[in-house]
């Protein structure tokens, strides 16, 4: 099974049609995991080992336009600078594009403007493809389901398939083989209190892509193997917490599986490490404020980033003790 596969099974006699509209723009949030996707059961279609759990970040995500041009290639703006065609960005774009124009047919002008870091460990390619997914279906009109999307934005990205909805949203990871069970489900749960802090420590492009570390770990870690049973049980700790609002448990259960992961990526070979020490500095700081009763917790992707977990009632304390933190409401 392929992309081109799986794109024919969701789209059936719409499968390479030309679009119906000239342009088309749509948005899709950010998400961040509290419960990680690592590791893939199948590489070309983003099948993950484990379910997943994350948090969407409301108005922090990707718009993208999307107009039919007349030349023969594709243009990309991302927040209106033009990028090289070239580039790995612009490639793994276009790739995906490809999956449902006939070759040398349609060409787009691709218009991409993102309020987070690109490639930073803060899931732009989560909001991108989700975006992406989204715009497709409004300029072909598909009028697909947002499940149907969802498996669609996982063929760009897996962490992709989570950003179709706000709120929390748990990736089911599926069993069949050509992954049409394993999409994003939104969880009827309200949070208004929920607050995410996002600490940047560098907003360059990381050396190893998420996609790469996550493959040597699968490869080389002799800790992977614990990996699956830990988040089975990190994901139902955390549908617990949620249920009853037990923020201590959810932001314990977050920060534990983000440190798990981590862990595994250490042990792998060549080993993979995205922390910085201004990364272990804030982690320590945090530990330290928790240990003083403040209720914050974090969690940390690829990158050196962290963001941090607590209720809104700390929102001034976090700022007084991070005051270059970017503070966001999700509810
Ligand atoms: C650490 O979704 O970027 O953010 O499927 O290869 O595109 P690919 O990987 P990607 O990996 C995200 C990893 C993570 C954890 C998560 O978002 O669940």
């Amino acid at each position: 099974m392929n992309k081109s596969d799986v794109v024919q099974l969701i789209l059936g006699d719409r499968y390479l049609k030309q679009p119906q509209q000239n342009q088309a723009t749509a948005y899709a949030p950010t998400n961040i995991a509290l419960v990680k996707y690592w590791g893939k059961r199948q590489q070309d279609i983003n099948l993950p080992v484990t379910s997943s759990l994350s948090i969407s970040l409301g108005d922090k995500g990707a718009n993208t336009t999307l107009s039919v041009n007349n030349k023969n290639q594709d243009s990309i703006t991302l927040n209106n600078q033009a990028i090289d065609l070239f580039s790995n960005f612009s490639q793994r774009l276009s790739q995906y594009l490809n999956l449902f124009r006939k070759p040398n047919s349609t060409y787009f002008d691709i218009n991409i403007t993102t309020n987070i870091p690109i490639a930073a460990g803060l899931a732009s390619s989560a909001c991108g493809f989700a975006a992406l997914a989204k715009v497709l279906n409004e300029l072909y009109t598909w009028q697909l389901t947002s499940t149907e999307l969802s498996i669609l934005a996982r063929l760009g990205s897996g962490s992709a398939c989570r950003s179709l909805w706000d709120g929390f949203v748990e990736w089911q990871a599926g069993e069949k083989s050509d992954g049409m069970d394993s999409f994003g489900v939104p969880l009827d749960i309200e949070w208004p209190d929920f607050c995410v802090g996002l600490l940047i420590m560098q907003t360059q492009e990381k050396n190893i892509s998420s996609r790469e570390a996550m493959q040597r770990t699968i490869q080389t870690s002799s800790l992977y193997s614990l990996w699956p049973e830990k988040v089975n049980y990190d994901l139902s700790v955390l549908k617990q917490a949620l249920q009853e609002k037990d923020f201590a448990l959810l932001g314990k259960t977050a920060e534990s599986n983000a440190m798990t992961m981590h862990a595994l990526m250490l042990s792998a070979w060549p080993p993979i490490s995205y922390a910085l020490p201004q990364t272990v500095e804030a982690m320590q700081k945090i530990w330290q404020l928790r240990n003083t009763g403040l209720e914050v917790y974090f969690t940390q992707d690829a990158g050196p980033n962290l963001k941090l977990l607590f209720l809104k009632k700390e929102s001034e304390a976090i700022k007084n003790y991070f005051p270059e933190i970017e503070i966001v409401q999700p509810f």
